[in-house]
């Protein structure tokens, strides 16, 4: 399938591109809307007040009486009841079942990246990958949500709002993108010194492009095609990479980094920290410390370079 890339979009609450997204949207609106009526109403009341004052009519008790208890309790009262029971209706539901036909996603939270598994309907095999989710456009996609470390937060604006990824718990949230694009999401509770750097991409396509990768994904890495990436799966291997990292028909007992079955498909690395370009994998490895300072990889700044090229190149093969 010829995929030319989809445009990234505005991470912004106020570009919604699904219904749960819009609804969030809407209750923006309302209360930016409603905040700025009142604020205009307050500094008119308060221009009228100071002018009164300059032309010496003083106030009389009751009038001020009045104004307290109206303008400080009873409106505030109205209003405030007026949103609550309006955005307690818009608030979807706590679903304990997925939707049929839903597509269903586990999501793992770690310091300071995103785990991501999908079943492939046609083969059942389960894909797993990092910080990129691919959704099909038009279905609802059913997320469960899970945290190995602190507690993270699951935000995608232009999707839905925000859900906690707690340990020792699955939250669920459901989704469905009706725009095809690329999302941007981002860790939305603090959790440590890189959770600015824990960002996901969320790419939603139409359903055959969505059946076209999922299919990919699922297949194991292909052999190197090159001397050059034949060497760097030996680096791989010979520096233990695998023994955080998993590259099935390689190495499949790392569990502790991110998949890099096909790390060379994803549009960033390290958890949108970079864009995913020639050359940017070699920097990653040897660099990892001083780009994400924390992160639970190290820098392999002892690699010999002609090593760390052939790791670099073999790792953007696996497409
Ligand atoms: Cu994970 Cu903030």
């Amino acid at each position: 399938m010829s995929s030319a890339p989809l445009p990234e979009q505005l991470q912004s609450v106020l570009s919604p591109a699904g219904q749960a997204a819009q609804q969030v949207a809407d209750l923006s609106w309302i209360l930016i809307g409603g905040a700025a009526l009142i604020f205009i109403g307050v500094m008119g009341l308060l221009v009228w007040s100071l002018r009164q004052r300059a032309a010496g009519q003083a106030h009389r008790v009751a009038s001020k009486r009045l104004w307290l208890l109206g303008g400080g309790v009873v409106f505030p009262a109205v209003v405030l009841l007026a949103l609550l029971v309006w955005s307690t209706a818009r608030t979807p539901g706590w679903l304990a079942q997925p939707p049929p036909g839903a597509l269903i996603v586990g999501i793992t939270a770690y310091l300071w990246w995103w785990e991501v598994r999908l079943r492939d309907s046609a083969t059942g095999r389960e894909v797993t990958l990092a910080n990129e989710l691919h959704l099909p456009t038009g279905r609802p996609v059913w997320l469960g949500l899970s945290s190995r470390d602190v507690i993270h937060s699951f935000w995608v604006p232009a999707l839905a709002g925000k859900m906690d990824l707690v340990p020792g718990r699955t939250n669920h949230l459901l989704v469905q993108a009706d725009q095809s694009g690329v999302y941007r999401g981002q860790c939305a509770e603090f959790c440590g010194e890189q959770h600015a750097r824990m960002a996901l991409h969320v790419v939603a396509e139409p359903p055959a492009a969505f059946d076209a990768w999922l299919a990919a994904q699922a297949r194991p890495a292909e052999a190197p095609s090159s001397a050059l990436s034949a060497r760097g799966q030996q680096v791989f291997l010979a520096q233990r990479c695998n023994a955080c990292h998993t590259v099935r028909g390689v190495a499949e007992e790392g569990r502790l980094g991110p998949d890099l079955t096909h790390v060379g498909s994803r549009l960033y690395l390290g958890a949108g920290t970079l864009a995913n370009q020639p050359g940017q994998l070699a920097y990653w490895v040897a660099h990892t410390q001083g780009i994400k300072p924390g992160a639970r990889m190290p820098s392999s700044n002892d690699i010999d370079s002609g090593s760390l090229q052939a790791l670099g190149a073999w790792l953007e093969s696996l497409k």
